[in-house]
C-alpha cells in the first residue's frame, strides 16, 4: 500500500485528478490518497494559498500527483506550482512528447523528452519596480544547479537507452547566464562518452523542432526555456491533453500534466485527463509499478488509436469521465 498526496487543485483539476485516480487504482495498485487541497480557493481559509500542511504531506509521503492551479496574471499571490518546486526542491522537471497512434498531427515519429531545470532562471522570482515606469527581474544560474541538471539529463538518457542530448540555451546573447549553463553542460557530456552531445540556440531550436522533430531525442534546458519548449512540443504531438510531466528531486516528486487550469472549459466535463493519467503512469514507473504502468499505458494507446471514446480536443465527443471508463473497458 502506497502512500501518496493528491491535490486536485482547480479549474479542470478536480475533473482530470478523479479520472486518473480511477484508472490507477482499477490497474491493481493499492494507494491510500492523501487529499490535500492549495490554491487561491484556501487562501481565507489559511491564509496563503500554499499551506505548511500540504507540503509536509508530500515531505511524509514522498510522492504526489497534482492537478492544475490558478495563478493570477501580473498580480495577487505567486504561483503555488513554482513555489511548490522550489520549497521541495523538485530540481528535475521531466516532460516526454511522444506521438500516439490515432492523433491528428502532422509529425508521426516524435519521441523526445524534454529535461528542463526546475529552481532558478528567471523562476526565481527576484523582480521588482524601479519607480513607476521599469521593472527588473534577475535571471540566476548556477554552476551547482545547472552541473546537477546536466548529469541528471545524461543518466536519464543512458537508463532510457537514448543516444542523444541536446542543451538549449541563449548563449550568444547572455553570455554569463547562458554561456555558464552551456559551459557546464559541456564540461558534464564529457563524462558520457557514449552519448552524444550537441547544443542549440533557443529560437534556432523552436524552428527545428517544427521542421524536424524526429532528429531529437533528450533536451536539456534552464527554466524559461524548458517551460517555452514543452508546450511547443506537446504542439507537435496532440497538444497539452495529452503531455504529462514530472517534477523530481532527490527526496521526493511531484507528477502534473504541462496544462494549467484551463478556466475556458472547466466543469464541464470536456478536459481530457491523458495527460494527468500519464502523469500518474510516470508515477507507477517512479513506483517501480512496471506491470500497472504498462497496461494504463497500452490502454490509452488502444483507446486512442481506435478513436472511438476520444475527448473534444483530439477531435471526439467523450466526456471526461466516459473517456476514463473507457481506458478501464481496455484494460488487458
Ligand atoms: P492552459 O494549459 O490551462 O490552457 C491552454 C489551452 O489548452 C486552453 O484552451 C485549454 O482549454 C486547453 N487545455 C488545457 N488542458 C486541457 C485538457 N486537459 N484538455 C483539453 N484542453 C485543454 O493554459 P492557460 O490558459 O495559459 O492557463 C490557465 C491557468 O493555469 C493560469 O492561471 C496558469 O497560471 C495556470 N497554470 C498552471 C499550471 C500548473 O498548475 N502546473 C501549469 C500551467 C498553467
Amino acid at each position: 500500500m502506497y502512500n501518496i498526496t493528491l491535490i486536485p487543485g482547480d479549474g479542470i483539476g478536480p475533473e482530470v485528478i478523479f479520472a486518473a485516480k480511477k484508472v490507477i487504482e482499477a490497474s491493481g495498485v493499492a494507494i491510500n490518497w492523501d487529499v490535500q487541497e492549495a490554491g487561491g480557493g484556501v487562501i481565507e481559509k489559511y491564509g496563503t494559498p500554499l499551506p505548511q500542511h500540504v507540503l509536509d504531506s508530500i515531505k511524509k509521503n514522498k510522492v504526489a500527483l497534482k492537478g492544475p492551479i490558478t495563478t493570477p496574471v501580473g498580480t495577487g499571490f505567486r504561483s503555488v506550482n513554482v513555489e511548490l518546486r522550489k520549497q521541495l526542491n523538485l530540481y528535475a522537471n521531466l516532460r516526454p512528447a511522444k506521438t500516439y497512434k490515432g492523433i491528428a498531427s502532422r509529425y508521426d515519429n516524435v519521441d523526445l523528452i524534454i529535461v528542463r531545470e526546475n529552481t532558478e532562471d528567471l523562476y526565481a522570482g527576484i523582480e521588482h519596480m524601479i519607480g513607476e515606469d521599469a521593472a527588473e527581474s534577475i535571471k540566476i544560474i548556477t554552476r551547482k544547479a545547472t552541473e546537477r541538471i546536466a548529469r541528471y539529463a545524461f543518466e536519464h538518457a543512458r537508463k532510457e537507452g537514448r543516444k542523444k542530448v541536446t542543451a538549449v540555451h541563449k548563449a550568444n546573447i547572455m553570455k554569463c547566464t547562458d554561456g555558464l549553463f552551456l559551459n557546464v553542460v559541456r564540461r558534464v557530456a564529457e563524462e558520457y562518452p557514449d552519448i552524444q552531445f550537441e547544443d542549440r540556440i533557443v529560437d534556432a531550436m523552436c524552428m527545428n523542432l517544427v521542421i524536424s522533430p524526429e532528429k531529437y531525442d533528450v533536451l536539456v534546458l534552464p527554466n524559461l526555456y524548458g517551460d517555452i519548449v514543452s508546450d511547443l512540443c506537446a504542439g507537435l504531438v496532440g497538444g497539452l491533453g495529452i503531455a504529462p510531466g514530472a517534477n523530481i528531486g532527490e527526496d521526493g516528486a511531484v507528477f502534473e500534466a504541462i496544462h494549467g487550469s484551463a478556466p475556458d472549459i472547466a466543469g464541464q466535463n470536456i478536459a481530457n485527463p491523458t495527460a494527468t493519467l500519464l502523469s500518474g503512469v510516470m508515477m507507477l514507473r517512479y513506483l517501480g509499478e512496471m506491470a500497472a504502468a504498462d497496461r494504463i499505458e497500452k490502454a490509452v494507446m488502444k483507446v486512442i488509436a481506435e478513436g472511438k471514446y476520444i475527448t473534444r480536443d483530439l477531435g471526439g465527443s467523450m466526456g471526461t469521465s466516459e473517456y476514463a471508463d473507457a481506458i478501464i473497458a481496455a484494460f488487458e
